[in-house]
């Protein structure tokens, strides 16, 4: 474990309050549902009454979701040592009851006093929210970014689904190394409708050779307009060499696909031995070089060990994912509880 990010995100600290506040709005819809408004005229609903892309998120493109959710109703604690551990869950633990709680627990009611927090203000995230959110960047991937590179999403997988809705089209491929986060098969054909296409690589740790990427890319049936990356690897753990990620970016551009490279695990690294980390930031030298192509994802999931504040950010210099998340009453500024 590397010692923890500093904690520039003041108002991240939020988050807890405003999530309690959804929860409680839900707990208390859920106690009275509100009466079905379809005049009593109307035809009956059809045999499903979801449209064909509701009726395709119902299926289980996860195999081991429910034995996930029937773990999260019985987890193991010191108090249930006969509770279950579910290991398919990447969850820092250490960070948040060692060294983040105490911050919060400070923070927080400084954080409510900003009653920006609880109106509609910038759609495409907070302002201070998305300034500490650059100068971090700036400070951890060595980038410089700025706040109009940042928009703010109900976490990284929201943003993900966002992302290749804006900018794939449904049946496009996106080429994705394996082996890879299992959830990427959900967050990239559930809502965007585009099919995962796994590289299988020779060898994985370093990262496919630019033949394999040319063999994959002739292979897929799907067209494909995206090569998304996973820096540092879940589930492998280690990180692609700068030269491997320019190779990759090179190639990628070269051939007009975008690239996603999914950062969430950025400062979660085992320290000494293995490759560092170097982000697409600061291979590209920072936002400015991402251009409409490149576009990196965070999240504080995994470094804060913050899952449940459902809080990313993706940094790309796109000006039209940017017009859409700054015009959509969708886009979240703190906390989200709906998949974008
Ligand atoms: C590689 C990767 N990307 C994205 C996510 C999703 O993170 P979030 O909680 O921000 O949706 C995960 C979660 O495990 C992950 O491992």
């Amino acid at each position: 474990m590397p010692s923890p990010p500093p904690l520039p995100l003041a108002l991240f600290l939020l988050c807890p309050a405003l999530t309690f506040l959804a929860r409680q709005s839900a707990a208390e819809q859920k106690l009275s549902p509100p009466a079905p408004r379809r005049p009593s005229s109307s035809p009956p609903p059809p045999a499903s009454s979801l449209s064909a892309r509701g009726s395709r998120s119902l299926r289980p493109v996860l195999s081991y979701f429910p034995l996930f959710l029937s773990c999260l109703e019985n987890l193991a604690s010191p108090d249930n040592p006969a509770g279950r551990i579910p290991l398919c869950v990447a969850e820092n633990k250490l960070v948040t009851k060692g060294l983040l709680s105490p911050r919060m627990e400070k923070a927080l009611p400084s954080a409510c006093a900003n009653h920006q927090a609880f109106t509609y203000s910038d759609m495409a995230g907070l302002p201070e929210l998305r300034e500490a959110a650059a100068a971090f960047f700036t400070a951890h991937f060595k980038g410089a970014v700025s706040s109009s590179d940042v928009l703010v999403g109900s976490g990284g997988s929201g943003l993900l689904s966002t992302a290749f809705t804006l900018l794939l089209s449904e049946g496009d491929g996106i080429i994705i190394p394996a082996p890879y986060y299992a959830a990427f098969d959900n967050d990239t054909s559930v809502l965007a409708g585009c099919v995962p296409v796994p590289l299988l690589s020779e060898n994985p740790a370093a990262g496919p050779t630019e033949q394999e990427l040319d063999a994959c890319l002739s292979r897929s049936a799907a067209p494909i307009r995206m090569l998304l990356l996973t820096n540092p690897n879940n589930p492998l753990g280690v990180c692609y060499t700068v030269e491997q990620l320019e190779m990759m970016i090179r190639w990628a551009r070269s051939r007009g696909l975008h690239v996603l490279v999914d950062e969430v695990y950025a400062l979660s690294g085992f320290g000494e031995g293995g490759v560092a980390f170097s982000s697409a930031l600061e291979v590209l030298g920072g936002a400015a070089g991402l251009g409409e192509d490149v576009h990196v994802l965070y999240s504080l999931s995994k470094d804060f060990g913050a899952s449940g504040l459902r809080t990313g950010f993706l940094v790309t210099g796109n000006e039209q994912v940017g017009t859409y998340r700054a015009r959509s009453t969708r886009s979240v500024k703190l906390v989200d509880s709906v998949p974008w």
